[in-house]
């Protein structure tokens, strides 16, 4: 039996995971601060505030794999980002070194790029160019699980997840959508690639549109099915409609939030 344990498993990711990940030889420990309803086969329950560092490393005893979801997922105010994607991010780290972990999977985002421009291809390499101070956690928390890697022997892969939706709402998800299913195969792969170091991979689904490249991580085995292009004519008619910085740019709305700078300027910047 392997045991997972998944942080902010009650989120939106986190939910459709439990689901997507469960296996008759897999035991599912779930935790969150928030509700999680009643546990099915295979599952532990845990409701607690995983910022208590003592508290997460008895819950990390037995784990082979930790999924690092719980954050504060969104573009926000500098403040709102210490406790959750700074502080917590650490405390999983950390409880898990401590517990003997040997595998690692944080819900990194695009938005740890996100002002690279939407027409330009990016891979593993590209500088961090985040798209605010949400972005500038995720780049933070990549650096430090990297310390994890190279400091600890910590088995770590990075998910910079895209635009996680059922289906594309507005047009720049015609590049930067992940589908449910191919999310779950993606994580699902993460769990069980071979042992490795440290890796980045993009949580994007099969968009003809996509300029983001994972062939370094071909070895994962990572295959998406989807593309985006399918809701093409929806998205044309009846997407969301979404201004100039959002529509050009990786990150999308994100970059958008407080920007008073120069867009051309921003993009052809590399
Ligand atoms: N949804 C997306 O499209 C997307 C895109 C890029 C990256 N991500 C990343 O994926 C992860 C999950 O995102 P999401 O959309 O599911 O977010 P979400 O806000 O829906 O879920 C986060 C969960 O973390 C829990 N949580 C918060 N503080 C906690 C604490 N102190 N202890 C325990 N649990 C706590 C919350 O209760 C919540 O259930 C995040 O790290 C996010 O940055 C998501």
């Amino acid at each position: 039996m392997k045991r997972i344990l998944i942080t902010g498993a009650a989120g939106r990711l986190g939910r459709v995971l439990r689901k997507g990940l469960a296996q008759p030889d897999r035991i599912l420990r779930l935790l969150d601060v928030a509700d999680l309803g009643d546990a099915a086969p295979n599952e532990e329950l845990r409701i607690m505030d995983a910022t208590r560092i003592e508290a997460l490393h008895r819950e990390m005893d037995g784990v082979d794999v930790v999924l690092h979801l719980a954050a504060y997922p969104e573009e926000a105010g500098w403040e709102r980002h210490f406790p959750l994607n700074y502080e917590l991010t650490y405390a999983a780290l950390e409880a898990a070194r401590r517990a003997g972990v040997k595998r690692f999977v944080f819900a990194s985002s695009v938005q740890a790029v996100g002002f690279h421009p939407l027409n330009e291809t990016i891979d593993h390499k590209a500088r961090p160019r985040p798209s605010g101070f949400y972005g500038t956690s995720k780049v933070a928390g990549e650096a430090l699980a990297s310390v994890y890697a190279d400091k600890h022997g910590l088995s770590v892969a990075c998910v910079r997840v895209a635009s996680f939706e059922e289906r594309p709402t507005d047009v720049r998800m015609l590049s930067t959508w992940l589908s449910h299913e191919d999310g779950i195969h993606l994580f699902d792969r993460c769990i069980e690639a071979p042992r490795h170091h440290y890796f980045v991979v993009y949580g994007i689904s099969a968009n003809t549109q996509s300029r983001m490249d994972n062939s370094h991580a071909e070895w994962l085995g990572y295959s998406p099915k989807d593309n985006a292009e399918t809701y093409r004519d929806e998205v044309l008619r009846h997407g969301d409609k979404i201004g100039e910085v959002a529509a050009r740019t990786q990150g999308g709305g994100a970059c958008e939030i407080r920007f008073d700078g120069h867009i051309e300027q921003a993009l052809r910047a590399s």
